[in-house]
C-alpha cells in the first residue's frame, strides 16, 4: 500500500468510524470533514480511482458556459469590491422576487446553519422527519437545543399529519419546521397539495423551512416549488443549491428566498464569503436551463437503468424523484459501505432509522456500471417481495 492510499484509507478509516456514531454524520460526511472538523481528504489518484456515489453530486462538473463564467472572474481574485455579475438581483430575477428577499450562502449549508441560528434562539426545537437530511437537526445541538424527530410513513413520505399535530400540540417548544422535499435520503417529494396542507395547518407564524436542494431533478406533476408562499408573505423559507443541478459543490453557493422580514433576521448570522468565481458561474448557471434538462435527462435514465437491473436481480428500490436513490439491501449497511469501498465504489452512509438500506448517487454510465457489478458481487440474486419502482 503506497503512502498515499495508507492515508487515504487512514482518514476514510476515521470518517467510517465516525459516521457509525451519530447523527452529525450528513453534514459531516457530505463535506468531506470528519469529527473534529479536519478534512478527510483523499490524494488525486485515490481521489479518481473511485466512483463517486455517496454524495448526490453532479458527475458530469460544470457546462461549458459556467466554465467560461468562472473563468472570466479570475481577473477579480486579487480584489475586494469587485462587480459580481449581480448575483442577488439575477437570483431575485429569476423567482419573481425582490433582492430583499434574497440571502446568499457558501452552499445552502450555511443558510440552513443560519436559519437554525436564527430560529432555535433560547432552547428552541425543530421539527421534522427521520430519516432526512440531519444538517438542521445537527446544527440545533451544536447550539444546545434538540430536534423533534418524526417518523415517515410506512411508504417512505413524510406524514403532514404528523407534522400538524405534533406543531400544534409541542407549539411553545418549536421554532422551526424542516421539510426536506424531495427529502434526502429517500428521494421521495411532498405533493404541492401537502405542503398546503402543512403550511395551512401549523400554528400561524411558525416558520417553516423548505429545503429544494434537488427541485431541479423532479419530474413528479404532483410536486411543486413552494416559493410562490414567499409571495403571499408566508413565514416560508426556501433553501436551494447550485451544488447539485448546476454541478458546483466544491465552488460553495447557495441562497434562501423568504419574507424580508424574515432574511433580515437570518442576515447577522451569515457569513457571506462567497468567493468571486462562483458568482460569475451561479449568474451563468441560472441562465443555462438547457444544460439543466440535459443533467436532468441523463439521470433520469441512469437512474432508472440502474433501478430497473436491481429490481430484476431481486431487490426493492424505493421510487426516487431525485439524482439518488435507496436499495433495500437487507442487511445492516456500514459494512457494506466498505465492501463496497474495498471495490473502489464509494456509496451513501447510515440512515437511521433505514440502516438495512443503501443510498446510492446517480453517476455516470461507467460508475453506475461499475456500482451494478459491485452490487452483484456482494449480494445475491433474491425473489423480490414487494413492487416499487426508481
Ligand atoms: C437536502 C440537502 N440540503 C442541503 C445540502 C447542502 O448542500 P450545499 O451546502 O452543498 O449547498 C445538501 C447536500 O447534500 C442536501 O442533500
Amino acid at each position: 500500500m503506497s503512502v498515499s492510499r495508507r492515508r487515504f484509507m487512514g482518514g476514510v478509516a476515521a470518517a467510517v468510524g465516525y459516521l457509525g456514531v451519530g447523527p452529525q454524520a450528513d453534514l459531516f460526511a457530505q463535506q468531506g470533514r470528519t469529527a473534529g472538523g479536519a478534512a478527510a481528504r483523499p490524494t488525486m489518484d485515490d481521489w479518481d480511482a473511485y466512483a463517486h456515489l455517496s454524495s448526490n453530486e453532479n458527475c458530469w462538473g460544470p457546462p461549458e458556459s459556467v466554465m467560461k463564467a468562472m473563468n472570466s472572474a479570475w481577473k477579480y481574485s486579487n480584489r475586494y469590491g469587485y462587480p459580481d455579475g449581480n448575483l442577488v438581483g439575477e437570483i431575485a430575477k429569476h423567482h419573481g422576487v425582490k433582492q430583499e428577499n434574497v440571502l446568499l450562502g457558501a452552499g445552502s449549508g450555511e443558510i440552513l446553519d443560519v436559519v437554525g441560528t436564527a430560529f432555535l434562539l433560547d432552547g428552541k426545537k425543530v421539527l421534522g422527519v427521520e430519516p432526512t437530511y440531519s444538517s438542521v437537526y445537527q446544527h440545533a445541538t451544536s447550539i444546545k437545543t434538540s430536534a423533534i424527530k418524526l417518523p415517515l410513513t410506512k411508504d417512505y413520505r413524510q406524514d403532514m399529519n404528523a407534522f400538524i399535530k405534533t406543531a400544534n400540540a409541542r407549539a411553545s417548544e418549536i421554532g422551526l419546521v424542516y421539510l426536506c422535499n424531495p427529502n434526502n435520503p429517500t428521494g421521495v417529494v411532498v405533493t404541492k397539495e401537502e405542503v398546503k396542507q402543512l403550511l395551512d395547518g401549523v400554528p400561524k407564524g411558525m416558520p417553516v423551512l423548505i429545503d429544494e436542494a434537488y427541485h431541479h431533478f423532479v419530474d413528479d406533476p404532483r410536486y411543486a416549488t413552494s416559493l410562490p408562499y414567499v409571495l403571499e408573505g408566508r413565514p416560508v423559507i426556501i433553501a436551494r443549491t447550485f451544488s447539485k443541478i448546476a454541478a458546483l459543490a466544491g465552488m460553495r453557493l447557495g441562497y434562501a428566498v423568504a419574507p424580508a422580514e424574515i432574511i433580515q433576521k437570518m442576515r447577522p448570522y451569515s457569513v457571506g464569503s462567497i468567493n468571486a468565481l462562483v458568482k460569475w458561474g451561479g449568474v451563468a448557471s441560472l441562465k443555462d436551463t438547457a444544460s439543466q434538462a440535459d443533467v436532468k435527462r441523463k439521470t433520469m435514465e441512469l437512474r432508472k437503468k440502474t433501478s430497473s437491473d436491481l429490481m430484476a436481480y431481486g431487490y426493492d428500490v424505493i421510487p426516487s424523484e431525485t439524482n439518488f436513490f435507496m436499495v433495500h439491501i437487507g442487511r445492516e449497511i456500514q459494512p457494506v459501505i466498505e465492501e463496497f469501498r474495498q471495490k473502489k465504489v464509494m456509496v451513501g452512509r447510515p440512515f437511521p432509522p433505514m440502516t438495512t438500506h443503501m443510498r446510492v448517487s446517480v453517476g455516470t454510465a461507467e460508475e453506475m456500471d461499475r456500482f451494478t457489478k459491485a452490487f452483484k458481487e456482494i449480494f445475491p440474486p433474491k425473489t423480490r417481495t414487494t413492487a416499487a419502482g426508481g
